[in-house]
């Protein structure tokens, strides 16, 4: 059989990829308008980065890295996320002193090795957006704020935004601790998985998919109620600004996210109506991440888009252009056609030949194919009396112009404005 994808991986065929394109664009245009600018990062990191800033008991790091040995020795891993990139780009480059480098977005492929299904796939496009250096509330409110203004612009069906708060280290200290005293209670109805996240890292649990896990979950202590002061006011604001905004949120007390990084707002976007791999988008605050990596201390917030798992359900936005068709024929009509080409492609023509060079009626089809609107037919016994026919696909109306370049193109916009 033929060489096919890698599980899990996939191509994205050119009527799709014009959705992408478009996409993207609304993204980058939306993000510029809240002053982000776009990076670029390798896709390759360090696998030490992603363990330090993701967890080591994540499912994440424990299962679905794509990490080798390279053949110089050193643990490498297919980046499963951006944020850690980001903030590892961020000390590296020593971006708290540049002001215009502290708001930033990528779009890029990230990878894990999850089960795959519909929605969730081994290599799946994020946008990425990050914003550094700002602990206000207000920070967190323009931030969603961006991540809905972009689902807005892309006409997303019914989403709903999931919000919560994950406190500071203090609070979770105190959390995990009663969160731990809970779950021995249960301990033996725990999945494998769980009973040892009971011990080593019981938010975790909130991962779990297992049925028997998630009801025993519905009775647990809830991080909310045990927020600092601090934590409390900081969420409390985030909340007031979300709703001057006129953004609508649920309180969701069992969103964690999958990631140890988080502290404060938590945030995750649903479309309700998808079944499964519902979440489109999530994000949050990592007030702590900046520092453990070993840079200043540095609050930080920021969002991913999975553009796989929504472009299914946004409407296709691409502005459709057609093409103007060249039919040519024989070694005279080739030559004056590429030059024609040229002169139309500097008007930002989009053009079309049929480089098999058929009969006239071939390539007339082909131009149908391609949805050309007009045709310009150039074949010898025309080139002899200094003429090209102009042809609207559409009517099949035809006139003849001038075979040369310059002139023709005259004649040609002249009848297409008409
Ligand atoms: P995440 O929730 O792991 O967060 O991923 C963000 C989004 O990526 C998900 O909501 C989903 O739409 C998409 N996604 C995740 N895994 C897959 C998959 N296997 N197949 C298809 N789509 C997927 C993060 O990655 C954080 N770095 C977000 C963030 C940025 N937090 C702060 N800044």
């Amino acid at each position: 059989m033929s060489i096919q994808t890698v599980r899990g991986f996939r191509d994205i065929l050119p009527e799709e990829a014009a959705k992408w394109q478009v996409a993207e664009e609304v993204a980058r245009n939306t993000l510029h308008l809240f002053g982000f600018k776009e990076v670029r990062n390798p896709i390759l990191e360090k696998t030490e980065l992603f363990v330090r800033s993701i967890g080591e008991t994540t499912d994440i790091v424990e299962k679905e890295m794509y990490s080798f040995v390279d053949k110089g020795g050193e643990n490498l891993t297919l980046r499963p996320e951006a944020t850690a990139s980001m903030a590892r780009m961020f000390i590296q480059y020593s971006l708290y002193h540049r002001p215009t480098s502290n708001k930033l977005f990528t779009i890029g492929p990230m990878f894990r090795r999850e089960r795959p299904q519909k929605g969730r796939y081994r290599q799946f496009w994020q946008i990425n957006a990050e914003m550094f250096g700002f602990a206000h509330p207000a920070a967190d409110a323009e931030i969603i704020f961006a991540l809905i203004t972009i689902l807005e612009r892309l006409k997303t069906p019914t989403f709903e935004l999931h919000l919560n708060s994950l406190g500071c280290k203090k609070c979770r200290l105190r959390f995990k601790e009663d969160l731990k005293n809970f779950l021995k209670n249960y301990y033996n109805a725990l999945c494998p998985d769980c009973q040892r996240r009971q011990r080593i890292n019981p938010l975790r649990i909130f991962d779990c998919k297992v049925k028997e896990c998630q009801n025993i979950l519905k009775n647990a202590p809830i991080i909310v109620e045990y927020l600092c002061e601090d934590c409390k006011k900081h969420f409390e604001k985030v909340k007031f600004y979300l709703s001057l905004l006129n953004v609508q949120f649920i309180l969701n007390p069992r969103l964690v996210r999958g990631l140890d990084y988080y502290t404060r707002t938590t945030f995750e976007i649903i479309l309700p109506e998808i079944g499964a791999q519902n979440a489109v988008a999530g994000g949050g605050r990592y007030d702590d991440l900046v520092e453990e990596l070993g840079g200043k201390h540095t609050p930080a917030i920021g969002f991913a888009i999975g553009l796989d798992r929504l472009l299914p359900y946004v409407p296709n936005l691409t502005k459709k252009r057609r093409p103007l068709f060249l039919a040519l024929l024989g070694e005279e009509g080739i030559k004056i056609g590429l030059l024609w080409a040229n002169v139309l492609r500097e008007r930002n023509i989009v053009v079309e030949i049929d480089y098999r060079f058929g009969s006239l009626k071939s390539q007339l089809n082909r131009a149908n194919h391609l949805d050309a609107n007009w045709s310009i037919i150039i074949g010898e016994d025309e080139i002899k009396r200094g003429k090209a026919i102009l042809r609207n696909m559409d009517t099949k109306e035809q006139i003849n112009i001038s075979v040369y370049p310059e002139k023709g193109l005259e004649q040609l916009l002249e009848w297409i404005k008409k």
